[in-house]
């Protein structure tokens, strides 16, 4: 009997990347998983292959939410035990990027989860239990240099899980902010010399980051911290805010250099 034996389960963006590895990791685990994307051959072939159930569809509108955690209710036969909101955009830029590209960063990182929790939460709390599995990025406790929509929406996702710690912790509801920094995913490839020189020399595979949820939901952490260093740079953002902010300005020079 694995640890989540029966558990049912909902991953957002589990067609690929890090979302794929978690749905794998714990349908091995014997969980029973709703697989979620926007792209229906990925989601398919992840629910294929993991004995679950392809849930293609948009996870971040109000409307799409709710209708995916109905039909994942439906197909697992009865609530969802954990919720893992991990669909995410790697959205670029500064106060330039177009406005479309900052409501669509707005909407996938932050309002997604905020939307689930909405949907979620009456049952939970009548049940007195529920888990909520945040992935959020070492971009939201530091940041990402180049890229404003990113740093900030997963700073607003920290804060979301972070408040729905704080206030339903003594009811049973669990939550855990997962914050890697480089993953080798499609997501990173996508990020340019920018990823490549920040990320991609500490990056670690999916299964990593799988191995760290579980880690964490087995020990009840909040932060859940694939890259240990994290820890450390987090304290001394915290410690000497301006240091911090020479120390990733060298960076930001260093690429402008290039
Ligand atoms: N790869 C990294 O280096 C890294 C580091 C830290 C955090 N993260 C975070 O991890 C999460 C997963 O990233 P990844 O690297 O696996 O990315 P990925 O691009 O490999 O996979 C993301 C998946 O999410 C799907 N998706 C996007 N928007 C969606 C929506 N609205 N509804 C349903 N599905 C949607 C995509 O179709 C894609 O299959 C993201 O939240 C990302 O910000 C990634």
């Amino acid at each position: 009997m694995g640890a989540h034996q029966g558990v049912r389960i909902f991953v957002s963006g589990a067609g690929r990347g890090i979302g794929a590895a978690l749905a794998r990791r714990f349908a091995a685990e014997g969980a029973r998983v709703a697989v979620n994307d926007l792209d229906s051959d990925a989601a398919k072939s992840v629910a294929d292959e993991t004995g679950g159930v392809a849930l293609p569809g948009d996870a971040a509108g109000e409307d799409g939410v709710a209708g995916l955690i109905a039909q994942a209710e439906a197909a697992l036969g009865g609530g969802i035990d954990i919720y893992c909101a991990n669909a995410g955009v790697p959205t670029g830029g500064g106060p330039d990027a177009p406005e479309a590209d900052w409501a669509l960063a707005w909407d996938v990182n932050v309002m997604a989860h905020v939307r689930a929790a909405r949907v979620l939460l009456p049952g939970w709390l009548e049940r007195g239990e529920g888990r909520f599995v945040a992935t959020v990025s070492a971009a939201g406790l530091l940041t990402m240099v180049g890229a404003a929509p990113y740093s900030v929406t997963k700073h607003g996702a920290l804060a979301f899980a972070e408040w729905l710690s704080l206030t339903y912790r003594h009811r049973g509801i669990h939550v855990h902010a997962v914050c890697p920094q480089g993953v080798r995913t499609d997501m990173l490839a996508g990020t340019g010399e920018t990823g490549q020189l920040v990320l991609a020399p500490t990056a670690i595979e999916p299964e990593q980051v799988a191995d760290a949820v579980l880690d964490g939901i087995a020990d009840e952490r909040f932060l859940i911290l694939p890259h240990a260093e994290v820890a450390a740079y987090y304290g001394a953002r915290a410690a000497d805010p301006d240091r911090w902010l020479d120390g990733m300005n060298k960076l930001q020079r260093k690429l402008e250099g290039r």
